[in-house]
């Protein structure tokens, strides 16, 4: 990739797509491609072929999706797995049909088995029965990767994939009914803190579950420097995991939330909600002998995260 290869970002407005936006940015490339999905549906095969033939980039990186929390995944089943289908169908099959040099998928650690053995190795992908709650987008992702393979197998492609585990960072989902843990929690904290210090009350902050699971969260930036690292230096079939491969407690998660937003009210567990997997945590020994590690710890992350976002805003 040089410094004026065309670059096609597909999804560049969403977390993961801005983040290798700015950190192509930083790195010097300019001749970046973009589109939002109102000037290209990706999900049109006859628009994306039009693009593909008008544009011609060089190197895709593959980050447009559905992409949603537990209750969003359930909910819109169908189109979790159509619309992620035929995202990725268009784009890796045009991306093959135009001779783009390089192509990166972006896959989830949400795809592994539902009880893999932690930490989860790439090699356990397919090696059991996924979380029913995202079995759409896990068979979606699923066949993403293996489009990947395929091609580079029968056709002499380039395309790799990577398994990013959670990630949190700047242009996150906030909206309740659709976001991962992470934001959800800034928010409902610090919503509860607006109110807590205008009245001196508030409502209790009520989580889901026991706060028992054992999760693990990477800051975008550090997922972006990931993929332009893997894009440049990494070929080959095996989707990388891409981790801290530390985990912490969701009640951990929001005590330390807790902390920083500076919410002095109550918090309280409804053990009558389900906890979801016990552990999900990534091996992270492949990416890490490849020669990248994470660089943005946990608290500082968050804590940067929430004073861009929320400080000195009502919600
Ligand atoms: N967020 C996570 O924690 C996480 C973890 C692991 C892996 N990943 C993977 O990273 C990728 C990106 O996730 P994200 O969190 O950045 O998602 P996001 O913030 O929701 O962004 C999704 C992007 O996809 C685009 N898009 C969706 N449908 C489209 C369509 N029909 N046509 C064109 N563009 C479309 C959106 O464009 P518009 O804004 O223009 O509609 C947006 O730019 C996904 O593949 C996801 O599986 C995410």
């Amino acid at each position: 990739m040089e410094k004026d290869s065309k670059i096609y970002i597909a999804g560049h407005t969403g977390m993961v797509g801005s983040s290798i936006v700015r950190q192509l940015e930083l790195e010097g490339y300019s001749n970046l491609v973009r589109r939002t999905s109102q000037e290209l549906d990706l999900t049109s095969q006859q628009a994306v072929s039009a693009f593909f033939q008008e544009e011609k980039p060089e190197f895709v990186f593959l980050a447009a999706a559905k992409v949603g929390g537990i209750e969003a995944n359930n909910t819109y089943r169908a189109q979790f797995l159509y619309e992620n289908l035929m995202i990725q169908n268009n784009v890796i099959h045009q991306s093959y049909v135009h001779g783009v040099k390089k192509l990166m998928f972006l896959a989830s650690s949400c795809i592994y088995p539902k009880l893999s053995p932690q930490p989860i190795k790439e090699s356990y992908l397919l090696s059991g029965k996924l979380e029913s709650t995202n079995e759409p987008y896990a068979i979606a992702k699923i066949a993403g990767v293996k489009l990947c393979e395929n091609y580079n197998c029968q056709y002499g492609c380039n395309f790799i994939s990577v398994m990013p585990t959670n990630l949190y960072g700047p242009n996150d989902n906030y909206d309740l009914e659709t976001a991962h843990v992470l934001p959800a929690l800034l928010r409902k904290f610090h919503e509860a803190k607006i109110q807590f210090d205008r009245t001196g009350q508030s409502e209790p902050v009520e989580l889901w579950g026991t706060g028992a699971p054992l999760r693990e969260f990477l800051h975008v930036d550090d997922l972006a420097k990931a993929c332009f690292y893997l894009m440049k230096t990494y070929q080959g079939n095996t989707s990388v995991n891409i981790g801290t491969g530390q985990d912490i407690s969701i009640k951990e998660l929001a005590e330390t939330i807790r902390k920083i937003v500076g919410f002095k009210g109550k918090l309280i567990w409804n053990e009558d909600k389900p906890d979801g997997t016990p552990r999900k945590l990534l091996d992270v020994s492949l990416v890490h002998s490849l020669g990248w590690k994470h660089q943005i710890e946990l608290l500082e992350g968050i804590a940067e995260v929430y004073k861009n976002k929320f400080k000195n805003q009502d919600a």
